[in-house]
């Protein structure tokens, strides 16, 4: 997407209401993050949320009871048949992604699926398929890259300021942050750990940042050695289940591009490390950018100068939702380009599933 399009992005929104249409939004996955993108679409006026799906009763009830959502399937063939929604919303474990969005565009809906797209880039490709077979949208629920942060440096990256990017280094570090809810230490369930959970989030924001270059080789490294066990140590949220755990507790990635750029990801569940840590620094011929600090470092006026936003919008993480789910909205209403399509999807799995492939085989793959 374009510096222009994303300065748009408001008008735009503007537009569909006064389209007066509404957007048709139903649900399968209805667990904890439905519920935030619950919360960021009653700030979006063209969304009507009109049903549900979950496997768990107990989940479709509190859809009825505190979202006011009256129609809920335990089955989504039922839902899409009886509801025909405009728009399926794919909030499930990683595993169900594929299957899930697929059958939603085969009746002929716009697809969004939260992050990561799917288990593999086999499965990517099949939900980028089966959306154009259908003539439908297909979006990628990567809210970072609606991060004004992120947002700031592109625009810097789109107008020549940091020039050639050489080095990108990521970082999604939790020192002691093993899930207990979910089935995120499950690996025939999520395809990994925290590089397939946390890793895409930043390895996603960065990549976008880069001009999304093409992915050509990758290095990686998992190891496990404390989430699989029972530990009396704190963790951020306690009593995770370790006996199902089957996931790295921390991975090391190196991803080389076509244009010569290289990314290193670092993300874990369990560190030891002084603190969490969730960022990216970039490296180019005329500049450089720390993520976090929202600091651009160039020469100018004969010096070093660092460049350190002064004003940016809410950073909340409730906004960046309302951002990307708005984006989508107005795709889908008024024809306004997605800013994370599932192509973008799709290219960043292939470099999660690259650094997994090169783990298990312990040397460089090539990412075709
Ligand atoms: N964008 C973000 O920042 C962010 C944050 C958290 C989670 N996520 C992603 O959202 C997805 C869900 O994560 P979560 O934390 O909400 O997990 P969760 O376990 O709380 O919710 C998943 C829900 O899917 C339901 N489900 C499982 N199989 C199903 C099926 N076949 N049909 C219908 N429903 C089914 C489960 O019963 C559960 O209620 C994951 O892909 C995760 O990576 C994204």
């Amino acid at each position: 997407m374009t510096n222009s399009a994303v300065g748009t992005q408001s008008f735009a929104t503007e537009k569909a209401a006064k389209v007066g249409r509404k957007l048709r939004w139903a649900f399968v996955g209805c667990g904890g993050i439905s519920t935030t993108h619950l919360k960021a679409i009653a700030k979006i006026p063209e969304i009507e949320v009109v049903a549900g799906c979950d496997i768990k009763p107990e989940r479709l009830k509190l859809m009825q009871d505190e979202y006011g959502i009256k129609a809920v399937y335990e089955k989504w063939d039922d839902m899409l048949a009886e509801i025909k929604p405009d728009v399926v919303d794919v909030c499930t474990p990683n595993g169900v992604h594929m299957p899930a969005s697929v059958a939603a565009s085969e009746a002929g809906c716009h697809v969004i699926v939260e992050k990561p797209m799917a288990m593999n880039p086999a499965e990517c490709q099949q939900m980028i398929d089966a959306a154009k077979k259908a003539g439908k949208l297909i979006c990628i629920g990567f809210q970072f890259r609606y991060h004004p942060n992120t947002e700031m440096f592109r625009r810097a990256f789109d107008a020549g300021e940091i020039g050639d990017i050489l080095y990108v280094k990521c970082q999604a570090l939790r020192r002691r942050g093993v899930p207990n809810w979910g089935v995120f230490g499950q690996k025939e369930l999520q395809g990994g750990g925290p590089m397939i959970d946390i890793g895409v989030h930043i390895m996603e924001s960065a990549h976008y940042c880069m001009g999304e270059p093409r992915p050509v080789a990758a290095t990686g490294n998992c190891w496990t050695y404390l989430g699989d066990r029972p530990s009396e140590v704190l963790n951020a949220w306690p009593n995770w289940d370790w006996k199902t755990y089957t996931v790295e507790d921390l991975a090391i990635g190196h991803i080389r591009f076509d244009n010569g750029a290289i990314m290193q990801v670092e993300s874990s569940f369990c560190a030891h490390i002084e603190k969490d840590i969730f960022n990216f620094q970039i490296m180019g011929t005329k500049g450089g950018f720390n993520w976090e600090t929202a600091t651009i470092f160039t020469d100018r006026a004969g010096t070093m100068i660092n460049s350190k936003a002064a004003f940016l919008p809410s950073t909340e993480f409730g906004a960046l939702f309302v951002a990307k789910l708005k984006n989508f909205a107005d795709a889908c209403l008024l024809g306004t380009p997605m800013r994370a399509p599932g192509e973008a999807g799709l290219t960043v799995q292939k470099m999660i599933d690259g650094i997994y492939r090169s783990a298990e085989a312990g040397k460089e793959v090539v990412i075709a």
